[in-house]
């Protein structure tokens, strides 16, 4: 009997899902052989699996993705909140969802995605589905491993982006403020940061003084560079708002027809300052795209340790990078809990030390 190996892709795409599911499906192949090894591709992650859309996918289906972008399965974003309320149109998510397990004749279920994507993936656990989760995200936010796939791309891209405003910066001695992703978690924005010689970074674990902000770039731009680089995560917050709570912060912001804090920074920069200050949003460029090496390899890694538990029937886990070592982490230990960076933590000491602003 084949086993028969399902796979989807949830959430945000990040480069490195392509070279994941590959390495997956190339170690089950290798091990088992072409012939004992169905792969089913699930298709737009959870919807796919809510509804039953379903493909089965040959050998030839994962060679050439290596360095492909995005993902050949197509994603979705699939709140965990709703997975378990049934809506107006009567589906009961997760009803659904083990019957195209069944359906489908699945022996185990590979998913690969983000924080969301793995407490749904834990809750299809607790209801007897053999899960095995592999940690995506350019944000780097998921608990009990070091690194996840797409990060160090992110990280390069963004990098690329303040090389570049770098530049254009000096010429027109202007302050310019690059918005990077990252609503929760400041992993991408802090490492970019460094990378790319900001003078400020300003991440959602450090709620920043706008006046302590103002104070580096007049330091910066006294000091005879008349031009300043500021990497903000886009969901970094001043002292005032984090006195609120997230709904009235969320509140306040639509009042003032604001989504991200950058374009006011901005405009509190130049008042303060009378340097020019103008922003640039890279966006979602930040998750197109080929993966890095890094990425590659380490999609790699994670896809067929993925496929070795999945070979020894040890389910209910999530592959992890633990001190340079693939390992697991039990969904249970991991599921609805985030990683974010310690304001007190090395990385923000790094930074300070070289004189570069939090806004603190
Ligand atoms: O993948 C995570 C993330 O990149 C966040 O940093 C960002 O806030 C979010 O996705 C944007 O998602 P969407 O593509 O749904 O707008």
């Amino acid at each position: 009997m084949k086993k028969r190996i399902g796979i989807l892709t949830s959430g945000g795409d990040c480069p490195g899902l392509n070279a994941t599911i590959r390495g997956a499906a190339k170690a089950c192949y290798e091990t088992l052989g072409e012939d004992n090894v169905q792969m089913v591709g699930i298709l737009n992650g959870y919807y796919g699996l809510i509804n039953n859309i379903a493909t089965e996918m040959e050998p030839s289906d994962f060679s050439g993705i290596l360095t492909q972008g995005g993902t050949i399965l197509g994603t979705k974003r699939q709140p965990f909140k709703m997975m378990t309320v049934i809506g107006d149109d009567n589906v009961d998510k997760v009803k659904n969802m083990k019957e195209t397990y069944k359906k489908q004749k699945l022996d185990a279920l590979l998913i690969l995605g983000g924080n969301g994507t793995h407490k749904t993936a834990k809750l299809l656990s607790d209801e007897g589905l053999n899960v095995i989760g592999l940690p995506k995200t350019i944000d780097n936010d998921i608990y009990g491993t070091d690194v996840t796939f797409g990060f160090h791309t992110a990280v390069e891209i963004a990098t690329d982006a303040l090389d570049r405003l770098h530049t254009t910066a000096a010429s027109h001695s202007r302050i310019l403020i690059c918005e990077i992703m990252g609503n929760k978690a400041g992993w991408l924005t802090v490492n970019a940061g460094i990378a790319g010689g900001a003078d400020v970074i300003l991440i959602p674990e450090i709620p920043y003084d706008i006046n302590k902000v103002v104070e580096a770039v007049e330091k910066r731009t006294s000091s005879g560079k008349g031009f300043a680089i500021i990497a903000v995560a886009e969901g970094a917050f001043d002292i005032e708002e984090a006195k609120l709570k997230k709904k009235e912060r969320a509140k306040k912001r639509a009042d003032a027809n604001e989504i991200t804090a950058t374009n006011r920074i901005a405009a509190q920069i130049q008042a303060a300052t009378g340097v020019e200050s103008r922003v640039c949003v890279p966006g979602h460029m930040l998750r197109g795209g080929t993966p890095c090496a890094y990425d590659r390899i380490l999609a790699t890694k994670f896809g067929v340790y993925a496929a070795q538990l999945l070979l020894k029937e040890d389910f209910g886990k999530t592959v992890a990078m633990v001190n340079s070592k693939v390992t697991a982490n039990k969904l249970s230990d991991i599921a609805g809990v985030s990683k974010f960076v310690d304001p007190e933590g090395q990385i923000v000491e790094t930074a300070k030390n070289l004189g570069v602003s939090f806004g603190d």
